[in-house]
């Protein structure tokens, strides 16, 4: 056998453990970079509830979402945003893969996993390359409610304002403790 065959082996296993030690990187910048958002948005949100209402608090999250995320990706060089397989804003539809991570999530949340743990990454492989995909579930809160959950939970003018923001709302009907969401993390590798 000429000896360079003979490490072959060698070399192919390590060069899985470097990929695998990126993978672990990446996932802990993902997992870093969801919580920022999920930080600084909610705290947003609340100042806004206390100080202006919910209603006008809808624009927070329209608003404050994109640029906390836009700022955030050029910090770290990693694409962010929110999608929901039930979507408020009609472009946070989730693609194959992300309708794949929010159905896993949801059976794993039933099954009795803590919501704060609710994370999946991986690395995928097409034709163009390889991406490394990340999604972490956003699990409603009693706050939440005042805009995602079920009427009664829902003001007159928080109504009124997504019915003329967005017609083809499909993010009420919420309890507390469900998956709203995930915030999906994604980079070309
Ligand atoms: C003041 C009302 C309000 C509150 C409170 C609120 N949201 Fe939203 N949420 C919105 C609006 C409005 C949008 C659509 C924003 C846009 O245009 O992109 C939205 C969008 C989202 C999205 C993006 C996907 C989609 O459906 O467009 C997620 C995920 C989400 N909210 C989760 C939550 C969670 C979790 C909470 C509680 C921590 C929460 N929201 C609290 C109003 C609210």
């Amino acid at each position: 056998m000429p000896p360079m065959l003979k490490f072959a082996p060698l070399l192919l296993a390590l060069a899985s453990l470097s990929t695998l030690a990126a993978e672990t990187d990446l996932t802990a910048e993902a997992r870093q970079a969801s919580q920022r958002l999920i930080m600084t948005l909610g705290g947003e949100l609340k100042a806004s509830m206390a100080s202006s209402g919910p209603a006008k608090s809808l624009a927070v999250c329209k608003e404050q979402a994109p640029k906390i995320s836009a700022e955030l990706s050029q910090k770290t060089g990693l694409k962010i945003h929110r999608v929901s397989n039930r979507n408020r804003n009609p472009e946070a539809v989730p693609d194959a893969w992300e309708a794949e991570a929010i159905a896993s999530l949801e059976k794993r949340l039933a099954a009795g996993e803590k919501p704060e743990t609710l994370e999946v990454s991986t690395v995928v492989s097409a034709p163009a390359g390889k991406t490394f995909r990340y999604a972490k579930a956003l699990v409603t809160q009693p706050m939440c409610l005042i805009c995602h959950g079920t009427p009664e939970f829902i003001p007159e003018s928080v109504k009124a304002g997504i019915a003329s923001e967005y017609p083809l709302d499909k993010a009420v009907g919420y309890g507390p403790g469900m998956i709203r969401g995930i915030i999906s993390v994604s980079k070309a590798l």
